[in-house]
């Protein structure tokens, strides 16, 4: 069954809360630059003894000379962090380089960001269309080494098809009836998981609802069916 991950980009007393609030879910909890930049090692330790059952995905896309990645490989496998993203683009060498140190972490790679299209391909000179792009990175990240991939709701299945199976871990979700945010292709957590998601990453329509409880069970009950 495919899982639940809540990203926890709020301030630290929400983030806190929410985890207590959700304590008794089989969930992810994400964090990333907003909680672990002022944090670190404070707001894993805590999450993880408040919710000792839930795994914790650090979302920093690592992405620099093969040496300094491993470094934070190797530091955020020391943490007892379960999932940690790279970029990619940092190129097989750097993906090895981190996969050899990754212990009981799964490294996962971000290809394309959602937040750049074509205009940003043609700025740095690459010709291929975007899809054939996102497959090219996609290919050296599992072949350097990485356990699964963030792609969105409308790669995943493309990707599955000419990779083969692979961890995917999908952002951009929406349960019916929530606002798309500044999403700009999202799919319900049905849609996703029928398409081949692995993980649904969902944020806001979990943290700003007024019961992240009743939005966490819907969700569960429907990727559960
Ligand atoms: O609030 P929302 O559900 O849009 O949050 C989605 C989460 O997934 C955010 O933490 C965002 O940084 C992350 N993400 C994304 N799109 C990507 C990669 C990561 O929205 N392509």
């Amino acid at each position: 069954m495919a899982k639940l991950c809540v990203a926890l980009d709020t301030d630290y007393e929400k983030a806190i809360n929410l985890v207590e609030e959700l304590k008794e879910y089989p969930l992810i909890f994400k964090v990333g630059y907003k909680l672990f930049i002022p944090y670190g090692r404070e707001v894993v330790e805590t999450i993880k003894r408040i919710s000792p059952k839930a795994e914790l995905f650090l979302d920093l896309k690592l992405h620099d000379i093969p040496n300094t990645v491993r470094n934070g490989v190797r530091g955020a496998s020391q943490l007892g962090v379960d999932y940690l993203t790279l970029h990619t683009l940092g190129g097989k060498e750097m993906i090895e380089t981190a996969a050899g140190v990754k212990g009981n972490t799964n490294v996962l790679g971000v290809t394309l960001l959602t937040s750049h299209d074509g205009g940003y391909l043609e700025e740095i000179g690459v010709s291929l269309p975007k899809e054939e792009f996102i497959l090219r990175l996609a290919k050296i990240g599992l072949e350097g080494g990485c356990d699964g991939l963030v792609c969105s709701a409308h790669e995943v299945e493309f990707l599955k098809e000419r990779l083969g199976d692979f961890l995917a871990v999908v952002p951009g979700i929406r349960p019916a009836g929530f606002s798309k945010g500044d999403q700009k292709r999202v799919a319900t957590p049905r849609e996703a998981v029928e398409r081949g998601a692995d993980i649904l990453v969902v944020g806001r329509p979990i943290v700003e609802a007024p019961n992240p409880k009743e939005v966490v069970e819907q969700i569960l009950e429907e990727i559960s069916k």
